[in-house]
């Protein structure tokens, strides 16, 4: 939760009140002493579950902010570890916590690889993508990715209808339309946006193959599912591509192939 080194309510209002741009570049140098960056505990266990998944070559993070899961490219990459976002100020975080790292300025609905990785991920920015987006965001990572890349992603499962949390996002996300309907630029970030349903069409249509698996350490809900989910979307292996004409030499993977 927010503590006493994290941004008070005052500068958490003028920066919903910006663009997302504009509000990540005020909030960066307080941004790790916010419930918004993703926790170690989240990382910790996609770490894990990636590394009986490997190995990869070149990884990359998308909309990296201050570099929360560099870390977890690092542990299971054995290439460049790259991160991208479109935020100068919180990149200038994640650099200076993460000098070894490659960051890249850039707009993840433009991103400027193609064919580069091995492993992309992405840690807590979806809620800044509306369904469109999503699309035109999971087929940018597609291009960046290498034949049999994958992009992986942990989800938690939505609150149950009717519990407190449930009402939480729900008025939140309500707030957020009332807010973007009447004021400009509009600050994208809505939590009731990105289930698990319609995210698999949407990797699906962009070309992936999609599985999941639960995130063990995150336990279940009574109902018996994950409270946590790995999503583990995969770009089609080198000989499919081959066979659409799709590979170019330059292209080629230097890790090993995956299926
Ligand atoms: C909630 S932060 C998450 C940061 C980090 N991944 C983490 O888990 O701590 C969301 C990040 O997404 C970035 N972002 C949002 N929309 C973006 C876009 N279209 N292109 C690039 N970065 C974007 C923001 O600048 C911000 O750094």
């Amino acid at each position: 939760m927010f503590t006493p080194q994290g941004p008070t309510l005052r500068e958490l209002t003028v920066q919903a009140l910006s663009s997302v741009e504009h509000g990540y570049d005020l909030l960066a140098p307080k941004f790790d002493a916010t419930p918004f960056r993703t926790s170690d505990r989240i990382l910790s266990s996609v770490t894990r579950a990636l590394e009986g998944l490997g190995p990869f070559d070149a990884g990359l993070d998308v909309c990296c902010g201050t570099g929360a899961g560099l870390p977890v490219l690092r542990s299971v990459c054995a290439g460049r570890v790259t991160g991208v976002d479109f935020s100068a100020n919180m990149l200038a975080e994640a650099r200076r916590r993460h000098p070894a790292a490659t960051l890249v300025r850039a707009d993840a609905l433009a991103l400027p690889f193609t064919a580069s990785f091995g492993l992309a991920v992405s840690f807590g920015a979806f809620g800044h993508f509306l369904p469109d987006a999503q699309r035109t965001l999971f087929a940018q990572v597609h291009a960046a990715l290498r034949p049999g890349g994958l992009l992986a992603f942990p989800l938690p499962a939505p609150p149950p209808v009717g519990s407190r949390a449930y009402w939480t996002l729900w008025a939140f996300d309500a707030a957020m339309r009332v807010r973007n309907a009447v004021l400009r630029p509009p600050f994208v970030m809505y939590y009731r946006t990105f289930r698990l349903p319609d995210v698999r069409t949407r990797l699906e249509e962009a070309g992936y193959e999609v599985a999941h698996r639960p995130l063990p350490e995150f336990g279940t809900r009574e109902d018996g599912s994950p409270r946590c989910r790995l999503v583990l979307a995969r770009k089609a292996g080198e000989s499919a591509a081959e066979e659409a004409g799709e590979v170019r030499e330059g292209d080629r993977p230097t890790a090993p192939r995956r299926r």
